[in-house]
Protein backbone atom coordinates (compact mmCIF):
# COMPACT_ATOMS: atom_id res chain seq x y z
CA UNK A 1 0.00 0.00 0.00
CA UNK A 2 1.18 3.66 -0.89
CA UNK A 3 2.98 5.49 2.51
CA UNK A 4 0.95 8.35 2.23
CA UNK A 5 -2.73 6.37 2.20
CA UNK A 6 -1.34 4.43 5.17
CA UNK A 7 -0.20 7.54 7.09
CA UNK A 8 -3.65 8.57 6.23
CA UNK A 9 -5.48 5.25 7.66
CA UNK A 10 -3.19 5.57 10.33
CA UNK A 11 -4.45 9.18 11.50
CA UNK A 12 -7.94 8.30 10.48
CA UNK A 13 -8.42 5.19 12.66
CA UNK A 14 -6.96 7.28 15.30
CA UNK A 15 -9.88 9.89 15.28
CA UNK A 16 -12.52 6.87 14.76
CA UNK A 17 -11.03 5.24 17.55
CA UNK A 18 -11.00 7.97 19.67
CA UNK A 19 -13.95 9.76 18.44
CA UNK A 20 -12.42 12.91 17.86
CA UNK A 21 -14.04 13.37 14.29
CA UNK A 22 -17.44 12.11 13.62
CA UNK A 23 -18.87 12.09 9.94
CA UNK A 24 -15.84 10.55 8.51
CA UNK A 25 -16.21 6.80 7.81
CA UNK A 26 -13.25 6.48 6.06
CA UNK A 27 -10.94 8.48 3.80
CA UNK A 28 -13.21 10.34 2.30
CA UNK A 29 -15.02 13.49 3.79
CA UNK A 30 -18.32 13.34 2.40
CA UNK A 31 -17.93 12.35 -1.53
CA UNK A 32 -14.10 13.55 -1.62
CA UNK A 33 -10.67 11.94 -1.13
CA UNK A 34 -8.26 13.73 1.18
CA UNK A 35 -4.62 13.98 1.29
CA UNK A 36 -3.13 12.37 4.63
CA UNK A 37 -2.15 15.80 5.58
CA UNK A 38 -4.92 17.30 5.12
CA UNK A 39 -7.04 14.81 7.04
CA UNK A 40 -4.02 15.22 9.90
CA UNK A 41 -5.11 18.94 9.80
CA UNK A 42 -8.54 17.99 10.40
CA UNK A 43 -7.43 15.78 13.22
CA UNK A 44 -5.22 18.50 15.02
CA UNK A 45 -8.30 21.42 14.68
CA UNK A 46 -10.67 18.61 15.69
CA UNK A 47 -8.03 18.19 18.68
CA UNK A 48 -7.89 21.77 19.31
CA UNK A 49 -12.33 21.77 19.73
CA UNK A 50 -12.78 24.20 15.79
CA UNK A 51 -14.25 20.81 14.73
CA UNK A 52 -16.29 18.53 16.51
CA UNK A 53 -17.98 16.85 13.95
CA UNK A 54 -18.38 17.03 10.02
CA UNK A 55 -22.11 17.18 8.93
CA UNK A 56 -22.00 17.38 5.14
CA UNK A 57 -20.84 19.47 1.95
CA UNK A 58 -22.08 22.75 1.25
CA UNK A 59 -20.15 22.92 -1.83
CA UNK A 60 -17.78 21.04 -3.94
CA UNK A 61 -16.55 23.88 -5.89
CA UNK A 62 -13.70 23.80 -8.91
CA UNK A 63 -10.30 24.35 -5.86
CA UNK A 64 -12.18 24.14 -2.47
CA UNK A 65 -14.94 22.43 -0.82
CA UNK A 66 -16.89 23.47 1.99
CA UNK A 67 -18.62 21.70 4.56
CA UNK A 68 -20.79 22.33 7.54
CA UNK A 69 -19.55 21.53 10.87
CA UNK A 70 -19.97 21.53 14.48
CA UNK A 71 -17.42 23.23 16.83
CA UNK A 72 -17.03 21.45 20.83
CA UNK A 73 -20.10 23.37 22.19
CA UNK A 74 -22.47 22.23 19.24
CA UNK A 75 -21.54 25.64 17.52
CA UNK A 76 -22.33 25.28 13.85
CA UNK A 77 -18.97 26.69 11.87
CA UNK A 78 -18.00 26.56 7.58
CA UNK A 79 -15.10 24.37 7.28
CA UNK A 80 -13.49 25.21 3.33
CA UNK A 81 -10.88 22.67 2.37
CA UNK A 82 -8.49 23.32 -0.48
CA UNK A 83 -7.64 20.47 -2.66
CA UNK A 84 -3.83 20.98 -3.15
CA UNK A 85 -4.11 18.87 -6.57
CA UNK A 86 -6.57 20.98 -8.12
CA UNK A 87 -5.74 24.25 -7.28
CA UNK A 88 -4.98 27.24 -9.90
CA UNK A 89 -1.19 27.95 -8.82
CA UNK A 90 -0.87 30.31 -11.91
CA UNK A 91 -3.54 32.43 -10.04
CA UNK A 92 -2.26 31.88 -6.64
CA UNK A 93 1.26 32.84 -7.75
CA UNK A 94 0.14 36.54 -9.70
CA UNK A 95 -2.16 37.36 -6.75
CA UNK A 96 0.04 36.71 -3.66
CA UNK A 97 3.14 37.79 -5.49
CA UNK A 98 2.30 41.85 -5.94
CA UNK A 99 0.74 41.59 -2.32
CA UNK A 100 2.99 43.25 0.12
CA UNK A 101 1.82 40.91 3.37
CA UNK A 102 3.26 38.25 1.58
CA UNK A 103 6.64 37.44 0.31
CA UNK A 104 5.81 33.74 -1.14
CA UNK A 105 8.93 32.82 -3.33
CA UNK A 106 7.61 29.68 -3.64
CA UNK A 107 6.57 27.31 -6.50
CA UNK A 108 5.95 24.62 -3.55
CA UNK A 109 2.33 24.26 -4.82
CA UNK A 110 1.33 23.62 -0.55
CA UNK A 111 3.19 26.24 0.60
CA UNK A 112 1.28 28.75 -1.58
CA UNK A 113 -2.02 26.96 -0.97
CA UNK A 114 -1.08 27.22 2.78
CA UNK A 115 -0.28 31.24 1.87
CA UNK A 116 -3.23 31.43 -0.07
CA UNK A 117 -5.94 29.97 2.53
CA UNK A 118 -3.97 32.13 5.30
CA UNK A 119 -4.70 35.30 3.47
CA UNK A 120 -8.14 34.66 3.18
CA UNK A 121 -8.28 34.31 6.99
CA UNK A 122 -6.03 37.78 6.87
CA UNK A 123 -8.37 39.16 4.00
CA UNK A 124 -12.04 38.02 6.28
CA UNK A 125 -10.35 39.41 9.46
CA UNK A 126 -9.52 42.91 7.75
CA UNK A 127 -13.36 43.29 6.28
CA UNK A 128 -14.58 42.32 9.72
CA UNK A 129 -12.64 45.01 11.34
CA UNK A 130 -13.97 47.58 8.87
CA UNK A 131 -17.62 45.98 9.83
CA UNK A 132 -18.56 44.33 6.66
CA UNK A 133 -20.82 41.63 6.82
CA UNK A 134 -18.55 38.55 5.76
CA UNK A 135 -17.96 34.91 8.08
CA UNK A 136 -15.82 35.64 10.76
CA UNK A 137 -12.67 34.22 10.38
CA UNK A 138 -12.13 31.40 13.17
CA UNK A 139 -8.82 29.41 12.75
CA UNK A 140 -6.52 28.77 9.49
CA UNK A 141 -4.68 25.50 9.43
CA UNK A 142 -2.30 24.29 6.21
CA UNK A 143 -4.74 24.30 3.42
CA UNK A 144 -8.34 24.46 5.92
CA UNK A 145 -9.80 27.51 6.76
CA UNK A 146 -12.64 27.06 9.79
CA UNK A 147 -15.06 30.02 9.80
CA UNK A 148 -18.60 31.38 11.04
CA UNK A 149 -21.12 29.02 9.41
CA UNK A 150 -24.02 31.76 7.35
CA UNK A 151 -27.63 30.06 7.99
CA UNK A 152 -29.99 29.99 10.11
CA UNK A 153 -30.00 28.04 13.62
CA UNK A 154 -31.37 24.98 12.09
CA UNK A 155 -28.53 24.76 10.19
CA UNK A 156 -29.62 25.95 6.75
CA UNK A 157 -26.64 26.88 4.69
CA UNK A 158 -27.87 30.67 3.27
CA UNK A 159 -28.29 30.49 -0.55
CA UNK A 160 -26.24 32.49 -2.89
CA UNK A 161 -27.54 36.16 -4.17
CA UNK A 162 -27.92 34.54 -7.35
CA UNK A 163 -30.47 31.59 -6.09
CA UNK A 164 -32.20 33.52 -3.40
CA UNK A 165 -35.48 34.81 -3.68
CA UNK A 166 -35.30 38.82 -2.11
CA UNK A 167 -37.89 40.53 -1.49
CA UNK A 168 -36.06 44.04 -1.48
CA UNK A 169 -33.55 43.88 -4.01
CA UNK A 170 -32.49 47.92 -3.68
CA UNK A 171 -31.85 47.49 -0.35
CA UNK A 172 -29.45 44.20 -0.42
CA UNK A 173 -27.97 46.29 -3.74
CA UNK A 174 -26.97 49.09 -2.14
CA UNK A 175 -25.59 47.70 1.37
CA UNK A 176 -23.22 45.46 -1.40
CA UNK A 177 -21.99 48.89 -2.70
CA UNK A 178 -21.55 50.31 0.79
CA UNK A 179 -19.62 46.94 1.70
CA UNK A 180 -17.41 47.73 -1.25
CA UNK A 181 -16.93 50.97 0.07
CA UNK A 182 -16.10 50.33 2.94
CA UNK A 183 -13.72 47.00 2.00
CA UNK A 184 -11.85 50.09 -0.36
CA UNK A 185 -11.60 52.58 1.80
CA UNK A 186 -11.27 51.57 5.27
CA UNK A 187 -9.72 48.28 5.22
CA UNK A 188 -7.87 48.71 1.43
CA UNK A 189 -8.70 45.75 -0.66
CA UNK A 190 -10.72 44.83 -3.43
CA UNK A 191 -12.76 41.53 -3.52
CA UNK A 192 -11.66 40.94 -6.97
CA UNK A 193 -14.28 38.03 -7.40
CA UNK A 194 -17.64 39.55 -6.19
CA UNK A 195 -20.41 38.72 -8.07
CA UNK A 196 -24.02 37.26 -7.18
CA UNK A 197 -22.18 33.80 -6.31
CA UNK A 198 -20.10 35.16 -3.89
CA UNK A 199 -22.61 36.72 -1.84
CA UNK A 200 -24.84 34.64 -0.02
CA UNK A 201 -28.63 36.25 1.75
CA UNK A 202 -28.45 35.45 5.72
CA UNK A 203 -32.03 37.04 6.90
CA UNK A 204 -32.58 39.50 3.83
CA UNK A 205 -28.79 41.11 4.19
CA UNK A 206 -25.85 40.37 2.30
CA UNK A 207 -22.95 37.68 3.32
CA UNK A 208 -19.44 38.89 1.31
CA UNK A 209 -17.51 35.45 0.96
CA UNK A 210 -14.77 33.81 -1.16
CA UNK A 211 -12.44 36.74 -0.20
CA UNK A 212 -8.67 34.59 -1.19
CA UNK A 213 -8.31 36.28 -4.08
CA UNK A 214 -8.50 40.13 -2.32
CA UNK A 215 -5.86 42.12 -2.75
CA UNK A 216 -4.80 45.39 -1.61
CA UNK A 217 -5.23 49.06 -3.52
CA UNK A 218 -2.00 49.02 -4.33
CA UNK A 219 -1.65 45.89 -6.21
CA UNK A 220 -0.96 46.51 -10.20
CA UNK A 221 -4.13 44.37 -10.97
CA UNK A 222 -6.59 45.87 -8.71
CA UNK A 223 -8.21 48.52 -10.45
CA UNK A 224 -9.10 46.13 -13.38
CA UNK A 225 -10.09 43.50 -10.99
CA UNK A 226 -12.45 46.66 -8.63
CA UNK A 227 -13.81 47.34 -12.23
CA UNK A 228 -14.86 43.45 -13.18
CA UNK A 229 -16.17 43.69 -9.45
CA UNK A 230 -18.84 46.63 -10.69
CA UNK A 231 -19.32 45.70 -13.44
CA UNK A 232 -20.79 42.73 -12.23
CA UNK A 233 -22.59 43.83 -9.69
CA UNK A 234 -24.36 46.23 -12.45
CA UNK A 235 -25.48 43.04 -14.38
CA UNK A 236 -26.65 41.32 -11.19
CA UNK A 237 -28.47 44.87 -10.36
CA UNK A 238 -29.85 44.19 -13.89
CA UNK A 239 -31.09 41.29 -13.32
CA UNK A 240 -33.11 42.34 -10.03
CA UNK A 241 -34.86 44.94 -12.40
CA UNK A 242 -32.50 47.83 -10.49
CA UNK A 243 -31.19 50.47 -13.14
CA UNK A 244 -27.64 51.50 -11.60
CA UNK A 245 -24.54 52.40 -13.88
CA UNK A 246 -20.94 51.24 -13.47
CA UNK A 247 -19.99 55.19 -13.05
CA UNK A 248 -22.21 55.37 -10.27
CA UNK A 249 -21.21 52.34 -8.33
CA UNK A 250 -17.18 53.62 -8.85
CA UNK A 251 -17.98 57.10 -7.69
CA UNK A 252 -19.77 55.74 -4.44
CA UNK A 253 -16.76 53.35 -3.73
CA UNK A 254 -14.12 55.62 -4.37
CA UNK A 255 -15.40 59.26 -3.59
CA UNK A 256 -13.90 59.51 -0.14
CA UNK A 257 -15.67 62.42 0.45
CA UNK A 258 -18.94 60.44 0.39
N1 LIG B 1 -19.19 30.62 5.86
C1 LIG B 1 -20.06 29.97 5.11
N2 LIG B 1 -21.26 29.61 5.60
C2 LIG B 1 -22.15 28.93 4.83
N3 LIG B 1 -21.92 28.57 3.54
C3 LIG B 1 -20.72 28.89 3.00
C4 LIG B 1 -19.75 29.60 3.75
N4 LIG B 1 -18.67 29.79 2.96
C5 LIG B 1 -18.97 29.23 1.79
N5 LIG B 1 -20.19 28.67 1.78
C6 LIG B 1 -20.86 27.94 0.69
O1 LIG B 1 -19.88 27.30 -0.09
C7 LIG B 1 -19.87 27.81 -1.43
C8 LIG B 1 -18.45 27.91 -1.94
O2 LIG B 1 -17.71 28.74 -1.08
P1 LIG B 1 -16.59 29.70 -1.65
O3 LIG B 1 -17.22 30.62 -2.64
O4 LIG B 1 -15.88 30.31 -0.51
O5 LIG B 1 -15.63 28.66 -2.36
P2 LIG B 1 -15.06 28.75 -3.84
O6 LIG B 1 -13.68 29.25 -3.70
O7 LIG B 1 -15.97 29.54 -4.73
O8 LIG B 1 -15.00 27.37 -4.38
P3 LIG B 1 -14.63 27.14 -5.90
O9 LIG B 1 -14.09 28.41 -6.51
O10 LIG B 1 -13.62 26.10 -5.82
O11 LIG B 1 -15.94 26.76 -6.51
C9 LIG B 1 -20.60 29.13 -1.34
O12 LIG B 1 -21.24 29.46 -2.54
C10 LIG B 1 -21.59 28.88 -0.24
O13 LIG B 1 -22.72 28.23 -0.76
MG1 LIG C 1 -17.09 31.20 -4.57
Amino acid sequence: MDSKISKADDILQKMLSEKRLKGVEDRRVGSEVFDSITLKTLYKLSNSGYIHRLNGAISTGKEANVFKGMDENDKFVAVKIYRVTTSDFKKMQIYIQGDPRFHVRTTNKRQLVNAWVNKEFRNLQRACEAGIKVPKPIVAKNNILVMEFIGDEEGNAALPLRQSDIQNPEEVINKIIYYMKLLYQEAGLVHGDLSSFNILIQDDEPVIIDISQGMTRDHPISEDLLNRDIDNIVKDSKKLGLKISAEDIKSKIIDLKS
